[in-house]
């Protein structure tokens, strides 16, 4: 069965919440969506510090979660960061790589992404790489152009299969800002990437998810999903509340 037989929805905590609230949070996540997860995949990623709480009481669940960076290097004297290793041990399935907010604020390259993702590999995580341009690029006609050269990243990577990724697609202007792309134009990229992966990746391109992240609430959500490129959602604000994120879960089931 491939991946793409089941959409996923993944929440996106960044930096809110405090450890009460996260694990009460990811509590109410349960109680809520437990029920749905048979037939949609669900993945929280709380901030880095609440990690292993979160997991634990997840364990045992459907509910998979991840760590929202990891860092480039394996181990070492580099004070403050935390290793894809650690985050596994420490329960994570899964890691965010590429956000925009990591790219645009803290100023990851390319060369730096491509080392986390390596990096996740070997610890055994799976990839949430996401990509997405700007208001300008999209103004300029670019958005082809950005969004190709953003996977090309994926060619350096050794092996991968449908299994070690998800792909996000978030364009930077929607994020955090109210403004969602219309089905219409995120089932364009899509269809955009799903082209891409057929030419470069045709042994898994009809396996792999391509999600779509920005400004995604209930009400939106499942005119997002009903495209046939579209096989899941990245939620940041709204998946701070359970009620919102468990709509957003529901608006998934087949
Ligand atoms: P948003 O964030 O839903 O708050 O726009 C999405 C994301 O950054 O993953």
């Amino acid at each position: 069965m491939s991946n793409r037989s089941k959409k996923i929805i993944a929440g996106n905590h960044k930096m809110f919440t405090t450890l009460p609230e996260g694990m009460a949070l990811a509590k109410e996540v349960h109680r809520s969506c437990g029920q749905w997860t048979e037939s949609v995949d669900v993945v929280l990623f709380p901030p880095a510090t609440h990690l292993f709480a979160v997991s634990g009481i997840l364990n045992n669940t459907p509910i998979s979660t991840g760590i929202q960076n990891c860092s480039s290097f394996r181990e070492g004297a580099y004070t403050g960061e935390i290793s894809a290793e650690m985050a596994k041990s420490a329960g994570a399935d899964y890691v965010l790589i590429g956000h925009s907010e990591r790219r645009h604020l803290f100023g990851e390259s390319d060369e730096v992404l491509v080392q986390k993702m390596k990096q996740a590999k070997q610890a055994g995580l799976k990839i949430m790489y996401c990509f997405g341009e700007t208001l300008a690029q999209r103004e300029s006609g670019q958005v082809e152009q950005i969004i190709q050269s953003q996977l090309a990243l994926l060619h350096q990577l050794d092996e991968f299969t449908a299994n070690d990724l998800e792909l996000a697609y978030e364009p930077v202007w929607a994020i955090g800002t109210g403004l969602t792309a219309s089905p219409s134009q995120a089932q364009e990229v899509h269809a955009m990437v799903r082209k891409f992966l057929s030419l470069h990746y045709p042994q898994f391109a009809e396996q792999l998810r391509i999600l779509y992240g920005g400004s995604v609430k209930a009400e939106n959500a499942k005119d997002l999903l009903a495209n046939p490129d579209i096989d899941g959602l990245l939620v940041g604000g709204a998946s701070l509340k359970a009620d919102s994120f468990s709509a957003i879960v529901q608006s998934a089931l087949p």
